[in-house]
């Protein structure tokens, strides 16, 4: 059997409620972590940590705007005082607000810079004096594909996505001499209820261009962010991975 090396690791999902974090929350806990799940949305976070309760794992819900400084202390406060430690923190939540760059009003490139990029910086920075401490530690950014390619009318979440990209190779050096990594994941097109937004051509648009012939499925994702947390990664950082099947090369 391979060790992954992660029972009892001490892990935080952001966005864990619903989606991609779930699924990633979920795959950890099954991996042997205790798993703190976040959500601004409370009722879904308790429902996840209950599914990962029912594993035989601690899981604690914590409810969080984490593009607040002021929550993501608290949040970081709570899970430190229930777990002692923090071995995994996964930057998963995200929201889109899509619309074409001259139609973009300032409220929405705020609104998702602040939930998909400062809120990284914000956790990164709470975590980081118990893992530079601890001497070890594992950071997974949640980005995307078109942090990368970028997609038109997606200005907004493309610059978030690139920047988490950015955070993650400048983290991963300013932290590596301290024994902590700091990797992203890109997703391509995956199935949750942020693409169940999409309208019909759209999706078959897009499907169209991914070599597997499939959108992803959230599993898809959290495998490539458990391999990330696991031993087997200890000598990655800075990288991104891409799980799009094919989508972008
Ligand atoms: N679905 C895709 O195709 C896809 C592709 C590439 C990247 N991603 C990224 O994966 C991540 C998860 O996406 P998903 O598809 O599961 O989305 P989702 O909308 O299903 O889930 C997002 C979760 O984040 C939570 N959230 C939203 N705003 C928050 C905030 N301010 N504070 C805390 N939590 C908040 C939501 O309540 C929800 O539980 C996002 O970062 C997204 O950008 C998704």
């Amino acid at each position: 059997m391979i060790d992954l090396s992660c029972t009892s690791k001490k892990a935080l999902i952001t966005g864990g409620g619903r989606g991609i974090g779930r699924e990633i929350a979920l795959r950890l806990a099954a991996a042997g972590c205790d798993v703190g799940v976040s959500d601004i949305d409370l009722a879904s976070a308790e429902s996840v940590a209950a599914e990962i309760k029912a594993l035989g794992r601690e899981s604690l819900a914590l409810k969080a705007d984490v593009s607040s400084a002021a929550e993501v202390a608290a949040m970081f406060g709570t899970f430190i005082a229930a777990f002692q430690k923090i071995d995994i923190l996964v930057n998963n939540a995200g929201i889109t607000r899509d619309t074409l760059l001259m139609r973009m009003k300032e409220v929405d490139w705020d609104l998702v810079l602040g939930v998909n990029l400062k809120s990284a910086f914000l956790c990164c920075r709470e975590a980081a004096r118990p893992m530079l401490r601890a001497s070890a530690g594992k950071i997974i950014n949640i980005a995307s594909v078109v942090g990368i390619n970028g997609n038109p009318g997606q200005a907004n979440y493309s610059a978030s996505k690139a920047g988490l990209i950015g955070l993650t190779k400048t983290l991963s050096k300013e932290f590596g001499s301290r024994g902590v990594t700091v990797n992203a994941v890109a997703p391509g097109f995956i199935q949750t209820a942020m693409t169940d937004k999409l309208s019909e051509s759209d999706r078959a648009k897009y499907t169209q261009n991914v070599s597997l012939g499939r959108m992803g499925t959230p599993l898809d994702v959290a495998n490539a962010v458990l391999f990330l947390a696991s031993s087997l990664a200890d000598y990655i950082t800075g990288q991104v991975i891409v799980v799009d099947g094919g989508l972008v090369m």
